[in-house]
């Protein structure tokens, strides 16, 4: 068997062009502490358990929120819908007032929330792990709500994309 070289570099580019082949949902998390609210867009979130139940998404170490999402007591992800592209864009850009004119409650947990999202996890942190550039945050959901309907915003190959029809075999 030959060694496998961990060293050598993948082109950083096309890592990012086939992992954008994975089609995903968008959702935002947000949280808050003394110094304000904070929201950041993520594709990253999965499903992870369901007894206990918890869920994941991955934060980029470059994040200005990282550290404040590292230490906060409780978070709210937020699944967006097909309506809500704009809010997705507002929480994907660095340094702006995010929350302005925002649809947002006040979670269970003291967290921000979206008041019109198509499902809602209010979490508790579980676990952070090391994920290279990216720390992982594992969250264990406390309450959950989906009263918006409709189709979900989706992602694919750095676009946003729409739902299509249902299999036919399915
Ligand atoms: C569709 C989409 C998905 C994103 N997913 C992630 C993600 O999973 N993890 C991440 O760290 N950043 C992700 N980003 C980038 C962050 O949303 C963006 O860097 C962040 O809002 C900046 O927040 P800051 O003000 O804390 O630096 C995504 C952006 C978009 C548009």
């Amino acid at each position: 068997m030959t060694a496998i070289d961990l060293d050598a570099r993948l082109d950083p580019r096309e890592l990012r062009n086939a992992l954008g082949r994975f089609a995903t949902g968008i959702a935002v998390v947000m949280a808050k502490d003394s110094e304000g609210p904070m929201g950041v867009t993520v594709n990253s979130f999965s499903a992870v358990s369901l007894d206990p139940p918890l869920i994941l998404f991955c934060m980029a170490r470059s994040l200005h929120s990282l550290e404040r999402l590292e230490k906060a007591k409780a978070y709210s992800v937020n699944i967006l819908l097909e309506n809500q592209k704009e809010i997705s864009n507002r929480f994907a850009r660095a340094g702006e007032d995010k929350f302005a004119d925002m649809p947002c409650a006040d979670g269970r947990l003291g967290e921000p929330r979206l008041e019109s999202a198509h499902a809602v996890f209010e979490c508790v942190p579980y676990a952070h792990y090391d994920g290279g550039d990216h720390v992982i945050f594992v969250g264990r959901v406390v309450h959950m709500h989906t009263d918006g309907e409709g189709d979900p915003l989706l992602y694919y190959r750095g676009s946003y994309r729409l739902l299509a029809s249902l299999m036919q075999d399915t």
